[in-house]
């Protein structure tokens, strides 16, 4: 199987492409069918992350919409720190758009919390998440995440725009951090 070396962890196969691809169809074939009603609305994507998970759904969405970002960042390493920093705010108003929140993965849900908040004090009509993964065991957040692709376990994961230290975002595939191999390279010093 595949490994892939990111500064000191090796990460194997997860989720692969085709795998991915089918669940993006999936989510894009709910959302169609909820908004098929809706006037215009709002995919807000959160970056840097949700990149490549915005980028293959919003290709599969069949009416009128607009695009939006944020920026936010609470993960140093392969952990969160439990504060969500705002590197970059919102590209354009919400005021009385129904906003669909388009995230790569939630872990805590500290960052959604805190989203949820920007948001309703920018004044959205309705707001719902979409997240490519989400991390059951993990959360702890109040949100229902309407539309999620995967629910995966608390391990740490890689690619398709995830990162470990801003590596591995450019990776086709989702790889999960091998704690065997990780050590074993560590005993006999491979860099
Ligand atoms: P939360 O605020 O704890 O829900 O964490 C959400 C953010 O942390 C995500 O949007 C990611 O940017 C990052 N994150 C959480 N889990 C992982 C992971 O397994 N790999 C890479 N980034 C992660
Ligand atoms: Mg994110």
């Amino acid at each position: 199987m595949k490994n892939v070396q990111l500064y000191d962890k090796s990460f194997k196969l997860y989720l692969t492409y085709d795998e991915i691809q089918k669940a993006v169809d999936d989510v894009a074939e709910k959302i169609n069918r909820d908004y098929d009603q809706e006037d215009t609305p709002l995919f807000l994507g959160v970056l840097t992350g949700s990149f490549m998970f915005y980028a293959d759904l919003m290709k599969r969405i069949d009416f009128p919409c607009e695009m939006c970002f944020i920026r936010l960042a609470s993960y140093e390493g392969t952990s969160t720190t439990g504060a969500v920093k705002q590197m970059l705010g919102l590209t354009k108003s919400v005021r009385g758009r129904n906003v669909i929140v388009v995230e790569d993965i939630v872990d805590t849900g500290t960052t959604i919390m805190e989203l949820d908040q920007i948001l309703k004090d920018g004044g959205a009509r309705s707001i719902k998440y979409s997240a490519l993964l989400l991390k059951p065991g993990n959360y702890k957040g109040s949100i229902k995440i309407d539309y999620p692709a995967f629910s995966i376990p608390n391990d740490f994961i890689v690619g398709y725009g995830l990162d470990y230290d801003q590596l591995g975002r450019n990776l086709k595939d989702i790889y999960v951090l091998d704690e065997e191999e990780t050590e074993r390279r560590k005993g006999i010093n491979i860099k």
